[in-house]
C-alpha cells in the first residue's frame, strides 16, 4: 500500500478568458499510493475536473499549467511533449468521464474501439486483442461477450455503457484510473453494481483510483483517503475517518453537517453552503473560505494559511489550527 505512484505539489491551472485569467486550481498538492482510493469532494466549480485534466494534458486550447509538478511513476508529466503524454495516457493512466458518449464513438462498434489501443499500443495482434476484449466484458458483466462485441454503443444501456467504458479504461490495465462521477447519471442499483465492479477490479489489478463524486455514501463506501477541495484548494485531507469523524477544516464541518451517521451512509449529497464561492478571476488574498467561515479571524482574511498537520495523515488549510490546542475541532 506504501509505494508512492502519484505526486501533484502546488499545482496551478489558469484559464485564459476575454475577460482575464480564470485561476480554476491555485496550488494543489496530493500525494497518491499504489492500489489506493482516493476521493476528492467539494463543490461544484471547486477545481476537481480541471485539476485531473490538467494532469493528462486534457484542458483544452484557453487552459495552462502555470506552476507546479506532477511526478507520476518518477516522471514528470507537465513537460511531456504530445507523444511521451499520449504513451501515459494509453497504457498507464485512464480516465472515465461522467458521460459515457464522451468517450465512446457511437459509429465504431465495440471491437474496433476497444481492441484497436490494444493493437496500436500493446502490440497485440487482432485475435490477441479480440480475446482480451472479450475477457474484459466478461469483467464488466456484459455478456454475452462474444455476441456483443460486434455491437455498436447504441445498443447498449447507459448502465452498460458506462461498464463499456469502464472496460475501456481498464483495457490497458492502467496503473491509476480516474473516476470523474463515474455514476451519477445511473440509477441507484446500476450505481452500485458499477462501484462493486471497480473495487473488484481494484483489488483484482491493485490500480490506484482517484475517485471523484458529490456522493458521500460512495466515498464512504470506496474511499481510503479523502481530498476536501475548495475554490481550487485542497483544504483538508485524511484519512475516511479523520474527515467523517474529525473534520478540521470548517468548511469540511460545514458539508458533515448533513450526515447523520457516517457508518451508514446510504445516498447522502453534499448540502450547499450559504453564500458564494470566490471569483476565480480575482481570487482573495486571504483564505478562500474566510467570507463564508463562521470561524473566520481577521489573519483569514489577510494571509493565504498554509497546510497545517492535524494529526498523522491528516492536514487542513486552516489558520484554526495554529490556534491553541489546534483549534475547535467540531
Ligand atoms: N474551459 C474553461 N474556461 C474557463 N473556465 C473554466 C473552464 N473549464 C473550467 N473552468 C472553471 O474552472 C473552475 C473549476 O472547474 P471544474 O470543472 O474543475 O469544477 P469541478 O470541481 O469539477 O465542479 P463539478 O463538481 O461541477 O464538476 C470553475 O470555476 C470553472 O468555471
Ligand atoms: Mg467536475
Amino acid at each position: 500500500m506504501s509505494e508512492n505512484i502519484l505526486t501533484i505539489s502546488d499545482l496551478h491551472t489558469s484559464f485564459f478568458t476575454p475577460v482575464g485569467e480564470v485561476k480554476a486550481v491555485g496550488g494543489v498538492s496530493l500525494k497518491l499510493s499504489k492500489g489506493e482510493v482516493l476521493g476528492i469532494v467539494g463543490e461544484s466549480g471547486s477545481g476537481k475536473s480541471v485539476t485531473m485534466l490538467s494532469m493528462l494534458h486534457l484542458l483544452g486550447p484557453s487552459g495552462k499549467v502555470v506552476g507546479g509538478s506532477v511526478n507520476f511513476e518518477g516522471q514528470e508529466l507537465t513537460t511531456m511533449n504530445y507523444k511521451q503524454m499520449s504513451d501515459i495516457r494509453a497504457n498507464k493512466i485512464s480516465m472515465i468521464f461522467q458521460d459515457p458518449m464522451t468517450s465512446l464513438n457511437p459509429v465504431l462498434s465495440v471491437s474496433y474501439q476497444l481492441c484497436e489501443p490494444l493493437i496500436r499500443h500493446k502490440h497485440m495482434t487482432k485475435a490477441e486483442a479480440k480475446k482480451r476484449v472479450i475477457e474484459l466484458l466478461h469483467d464488466v458483466g456484459i455478456e454475452p461477450a462474444e455476441e456483443r462485441i460486434g455491437q455498436y454503443p447504441h445498443q447498449f444501456s447507459g448502465g452498460q455503457r458506462q461498464r463499456l467504458m469502464i472496460a475501456m479504461a481498464l483495457a490497458c490495465n492502467p496503473d491509476l484510473l480516474i473516476a470523474d462521477e463515474p455514476t451519477t447519471a445511473l440509477d441507484v442499483t446500476v450505481q452500485a453494481q458499477i462501484l462493486e465492479l471497480m473495487k473488484d477490479l481494484q483489488k483484482k489489478w491493485n490500480t490506484a483510483i482517484i475517485l471523484i463524486t458529490h456522493d458521500l455514501g460512495v466515498i464512504a463506501g470506496m474511499a481510503d483517503r479523502v481530498a476536501v477541495m475548495y475554490s481550487g484548494h485542497v483544504v483538508e485531507e485524511g484519512t475516511r475517518r479523520d474527515i467523517f469523524y474529525r473534520p478540521a477544516h470548517p468548511y469540511t464541518q460545514g458539508l458533515l453537517k448533513s450526515v447523520p451517521n457516517p457508518d451508514n451512509l446510504t445516498k447522502e449529497r453534499l448540502i450547499p453552503i450559504k453564500g458564494q464561492p470566490p471569483d476565480l478571476l480575482n481570487p482573495p488574498k486571504g483564505c478562500p473560505y474566510a467570507l463564508r467561515c463562521p470561524k473566520a479571524m481577521r489573519v483569514c482574511l489577510q494571509y493565504p494559511p498554509e497546510t497545517q498537520f492535524v494529526e498523522e495523515g491528516h492536514s487542513a488549510a486552516c489558520w484554526l489550527q495554529r490556534a491553541p490546542h489546534g483549534g475547535d475541532a467540531r
